[in-house]
């Protein structure tokens, strides 16, 4: 045997070192999106809590979006673009095959040539994303990790079907990961995740690319679709154990946690998931699809940054992180607020 080849020492701790996030100027009330669907504000603020959501304007593309999120993290956390060892970029609304998102974002932002890539795990990408950045910083990997959650949903919502018209919007949310201080400041837990691909049918594209454009009544945009109820009745249930494991897994008991901040997918899920899990009165819960609708991978940086902004979360705090949607794939973890 030859030489030998050499890895970092060990592994070390990690956490968040700041938030950022971006929410697309135009404010599209329930009243504007009844004009197209049979529906009404009533039914859509009681079945999915949504009273406003924000899609973007011609100009606010998946990169701006993200660029403007990231820097707005970078300089939350004091970290130079120049010290991100990798950007990794969730999206599923990223209109082209290739380059990825993350390449472009990263030389927008300065680095280094950081490495960069995006992934597709949809509503749970953010977790996803957390995840990999962790292990990355945790492992020596990487020094710095930006990890982003990017969709402009209204590209591939068909404003006429009343089964998504209402429920998805855009927006761009980020973290830096780095380092903890010390050997015992963990500030990300172990991630809790899991796909199940016998629903692959209950929200997906509706045809790929190729029928899209060459196909029978093409030359048209491959919408999302969705068979609502069934997530609604995983989401509720499954995503609750799900959570509790996530929970364990950190070594933290419930009545620790300071903050719940499940995906925004619909406000009765958070509501079904928090009395699942028997939460107690003090852990103040994400409620920020109310003004900002469903951002699939975009949702929970967005849901801290508001949480941040409003001072419902603080320096310190424990936070519960889930997202879950198409796939189906979810992921959850314990992180402590920057
Ligand atoms: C989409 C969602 C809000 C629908 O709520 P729901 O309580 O499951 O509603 P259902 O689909 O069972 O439909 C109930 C009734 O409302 C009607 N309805 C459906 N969409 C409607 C709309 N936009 N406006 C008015 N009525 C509507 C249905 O036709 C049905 O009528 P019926 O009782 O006369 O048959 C809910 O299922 C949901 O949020 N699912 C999860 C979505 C999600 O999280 N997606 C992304 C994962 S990330």
């Amino acid at each position: 045997m030859s030489g030998s080849i050499k890895v970092p020492a060990s592994a070390r701790p990690t956490r968040i070192l700041g938030i950022g996030a971006y929410r697309p100027s135009r404010v599209i009330s329930n009243d504007e999106i009844i004009k197209n669907i049979d529906s009404s504000d009533e039914w859509i603020r009681t079945r999915s809590g949504i009273e406003n959501r924000r899609w973007a304007t011609e100009d606010e593309t998946v990169i701006s979006m993200s660029v403007a999120a990231a820097g707005k993290a970078l300089a939350d956390a004091g970290v130079r673009p120049e010290q991100v060892g990798c950007v990794i970029v969730a999206t599923v609304t990223h209109l082209y095959q290739t380059p990825a998102a993350a390449v472009q974002i990263a030389h927008k932002l300065g680095t280094n040539h950081a490495a960069a890539f995006d992934i597709s795990a949809a509503c749970a990408g953010f977790c996803y994303g957390l995840s990999l950045g962790s292990d990355m910083v945790r492992s020596g990997t990487a020094e710095h990790v930006l990890v982003i959650g990017v969709e402009r949903l209204s590209d591939l919502t068909d404003i006429h079907d009343r089964s998504t018209a209402f429920i998805f919007a855009d927006g761009a949310g980020a973290a830096v990961v780095g380092p903890g201080n010390s050997d015992d400041e963990q500030g990300i837990g172990p991630v809790v995740w899991g796909s199940d691909g016998q629903h692959l049918d209950l929200i997906r594209q509706r045809e790929e690319w190729r029928e899209a454009l060459f196909g029978e009544g093409g030359p048209r945009m491959p919408h999302l679709v969705m068979d609502g109820n069934p997530v609604f009745r995983w989401a509720s249930y499954e995503m609750a154990k799900a959570a509790q494991q996530a929970i364990d897994a950190a070594g933290i008991t419930i009545d620790e946690l300071d903050l719940f901040v499940p995906h925004q997918a619909n406000m009765r899920i958070t509501d079904a998931m928090a009395r699942s899990l028997k939460l107690p009165e003090k852990v103040a819960i994400a409620r920020d699809i109310a003004q900002q609708g469903n951002t699939s991978a975009a949702s929970i940086p967005l849901a801290l940054e508001r949480m941040l902004e409003t001072g419902e979360a603080t320096s310190g705090d424990l936070a519960l992180i889930i997202g879950f949607g198409a796939g189906l794939v979810y992921a959850g973890q314990v992180i402590r607020i920057p």
